[in-house]
């Protein structure tokens, strides 16, 4: 697959991956390279990687725990200690093997170690091939707030070897799948139609996809890489989604990945469309049903609306104490700052619960 040339770096893709990381490794000199994983890309990723590399410089890993709830400042200070100690400096190469978790919190911890060493994201899930590790967000989560740290870089490159997802549960590949269902629903009637047809999927199909999602977000982002404007329709399904998200994470046994609480944010938000805009409610319908075929339903009792909807108030988009949702006018046409009021919004939780 021809490599996606961004602004300032290059996406490759599976057999081109390790041959492009090891000419990059060996035009920039490097002191040494740190490889950050988590347990799992640890065991199921990292012999793949190392098998891979053809490099005499040391390379460190440096492993930390597993899931969302690791996503913190205080792992931070772990992996900024350990470069410290093993004597990292300005000219060393950080590379990122791992999820949405190891390449937004590796990006992070790169960007501010000694000021910002350079760094690679090798993504290990479809959600961090298709969304996590293209554009540049970096950051960890602040007590049960979705990224309210963090700094927008964009990575030295980027590596999407599919052959990471056959150790990948079906679970995290429908959480990636929702990313990129929010690509077609955001930027392309034709992708997402495609992708709510999927009972014949090839694994070419799926390489087909994943390069085609990494385009549209590449689009998106270029235009708007700061998210001053369009690049907020890539939150489309995320106002309320992170919020759902961000309760049950801390309530009970739901703990939902993040796809599966988007998945939900998007039921919600095409529904809000067809109140609000001219979206059509027999597409709404359609959808909910493909949505809640794929992902299952979540009960959400009238009792949790509340503290949902009072969540909405860390929503990176808000300004001047605005909740700001993005709303499509069709599938391809999303309309950015829409304010919603909360009698609308109870609605849609009954819609998607009735
Ligand atoms: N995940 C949304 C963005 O990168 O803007």
């Amino acid at each position: 697959m021809t490599p996606i040339q961004t602004q300032d770096y290059s996406v490759q893709f599976n057999q081109d991956c390790y041959p492009a990381l090891n000419t990059y490794i060996s035009k920039n000199r490097f002191s040494n390279i740190f490889i950050l994983v988590d347990s799992n890309t640890a065991n199921h990723c990292l012999p793949i990687l190392l098998a891979q590399l053809e490099t005499d410089l040391t390379i460190e890993i440096i492993e930390i725990e597993v899931g969302e709830q690791h996503k913190t400042i205080e792992t931070c200070m772990g992996v900024w200690q350990t470069l410290s100690e093993l004597s990292a400096d300005r000219k060393s190469l950080m590379i990122n093997l791992g999820g949405g978790v190891v390449t937004d919190l590796g990006g992070f911890v790169a960007c501010t170690y000694q000021r910002g060493i350079q760094f690679i994201n090798i993504p290990t899930t479809l959600l961090s091939m298709v969304d996590a590790s293209i554009g540049g967000k970096n950051g960890v989560d602040l007590d049960n707030i979705k990224n309210q740290i963090g700094i927008i870089k964009t990575p030295n490159m980027v590596l999407i070897d599919t052959n990471y997802l056959a150790t990948l549960s079906s679970r995290e590949m429908r959480s990636g799948l929702a990313e990129m269902l929010k690509h077609g629903l955001i930027h392309n009637e034709l992708y997402h139609s495609k992708l709510s047809n999927l009972s014949n999927l090839t694994l070419e199909d799926l390489d087909q996809l994943i390069y085609d999602s990494v385009l549209i977000k590449k689009d998106i982002v270029e235009q708007d890489p700061t998210e001053q404007n369009l690049r907020k329709s890539l939150n489309f399904g995320h106002t309320l989604g992170h919020a759902i998200e961000s309760f049950y994470l801390n309530h009970g046994t739901k703990a939902l990945l993040h796809g599966e609480a988007i998945a939900i944010g998007m039921i919600l938000e095409v529904y809000l469309s067809s109140i609000l805009l001219d979206f059509p409610i027999e597409k709404v319908n359609q959808i909910k049903d493909n949505t809640i075929k794929l992902f299952g339903k979540v009960e959400i009792p009238e009792t949790d609306y509340s503290s949902i909807i009072d969540l909405m108030k860390f929503d990176k988009k808000n300004d001047n104490g605005n909740v700001n949702f993005v709303l499509l006018n069709a599938i391809g046409q999303p309309k950015i700052n829409c304010i919603i009021d909360n009698s609308l919004i109870i609605k849609s939780f009954n819609f998607y619960n009735e």
